[in-house]
């Protein structure tokens, strides 16, 4: 059970990453969906979102709808075509509800452009500079697995509120948000010995490094197997997991996303928290579903990461997982799907000095999700 190819520090690797693709932060994950004013309405209402930007008939467009929404550094941009002849119906109805666009905040989109196809990258939209009364934004994007894109936007002459072609959206529906502070990681789902390719991908067209790897011995054990390696950028900012179906006794998860996805796709984004505790409180009040481990697990859990702050009764309840490493430990909880095909979940987490993924509670939770399956009719 011991993680392979723990690099020595984080820090040792992030000075010697490649910058030729100096990424400042996530600037938005967009989502196609199929009905964007409801979205919308979910993620502000379940989640703790806030109303950004709109853009639709009337700023002008006619081709799509988009509403944006934003919780502390989280931008969620949600979707949908308005004519059936748009391109976004095929991804629609091809993939369901989903991730489409994971952009990606630089200072440079055109050199961004060049560096990651000149190494190789399939490129989805050349540089273009887009314009209103705010200023300027410079984007251009690279297809990444599946149908799924990296978009580099380049803000720094720009002052708007989103982007171009955006108004501000004001509304009087309020919603408390729930304590989400940032993306932690984004994971990839891919296919049958797939997954190396994308790691090189990441690693030779997007200079990322390979920070942990995680094999089936690891993670499949019985049950619903997978394998995982943990791509970071030269700073730590973005980390994107890639993780590829294994051999088990039961159908692996990500075959089953793979299946109901019809092809490579966003698995799961964690999402930062200061108080677990109260962010799943809040989240667990406004109907959003969890994955459960037996109570079993919190009689064993404190002989395995020792002493920790927060009350274990109070994260039995909530059903909240704990893990540590050799540099602090972690709490971590996972939704069930939230669309009707079993593909995209979320993660809470709030690190409290550990920087990996929750290795420890890989077995308490792939016994979890094999019961969702099996409800399913999908092992
Ligand atoms: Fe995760």
């Amino acid at each position: 059970m011991e993680t392979k190819d723990i690099a020595p520090t984080l820090e040792k690797i992030y000075k010697t990453a490649g910058d030729f693709l100096p990424l400042n932060g996530t600037d938005y994950v967009e989502f196609y969906v199929g009905n964007a004013k409801q979205a919308a309405y979910y993620y502000r209402t379940a989640f703790g979102f806030q109303p950004l930007a709109y853009s639709g008939l009337e700023t002008g467009n006619r081709e799509t709808t988009s509403y944006v929404v934003v919780q502390d550094k989280i931008r969620l941009v949600l979707t949908s075509p308005m004519n059936s002849a748009h391109p976004i119906n095929q991804h629609l109805a091809k993939h369901g509800d989903g991730v489409k666009i994971i952009a990606l905040w630089v200072d440079d989109a055109r050199k961004s452009f060049e560096e990651t196809t000149k190494r190789g990258a399939k490129p989805y939209q050349t540089p273009q500079v887009s314009k209103d009364a705010d200023g300027e934004v410079i984007t251009s994007g690279v297809y990444t697995y599946g149908e799924t894109v990296h978009l580099f936007v380049e803000r720094k002459n720009y002052n708007g509120t989103f982007l171009p072609g955006y108004k501000a959206w004001n509304s009087t529906y309020k919603t408390e948000p729930v304590g989400l502070k940032f993306i932690d990681h984004m994971v990839g789902n891919v296919g049958w010995n797939e997954m190396n390719t994308w790691v090189d991908y990441y690693e030779k067209v997007m200079g990322f490094i390979n920070l942990l790897s995680f094999d089936d011995k690891d993670i499949s054990t019985e049950y619903s197997a997978l394998m995982s390696k943990v791509m970071s950028n030269g700073n730590g900012r973005i980390k994107f997991p890639i993780n590829e179906p294994a051999e088990g006794k039961k159908k692996s998860q990500i075959e089953e996303y793979i299946e109901f996805y019809e092809g490579q796709g966003v698995q799961h984004l964690a999402l930062a928290t200061d108080n677990i505790i109260d962010t799943v409180t809040q989240l667990q009040s406004r109907g959003i579903d969890f994955l459960r481990v037996p109570q079993s697990y919190y009689e064993e859990v404190l002989n395995r990461v020792g002493h920790i702050d927060e009350d274990i009764k109070k994260l039995a309840e909530l059903g909240i997982l704990i893990d540590r490493d050799d540099e602090g430990y972690m709490l971590q909880i996972f939704t069930k799907p939230v669309e009707d095909r079993p593909t995209l979940f979320y993660e809470i987490i709030q690190r409290k000095g550990a920087q990996s993924f929750g290795k420890g509670n890989f077995k308490a939770l792939f016994e979890a999700i094999e019961r969702e399956q099996a409800l399913r009719g999908t092992l």
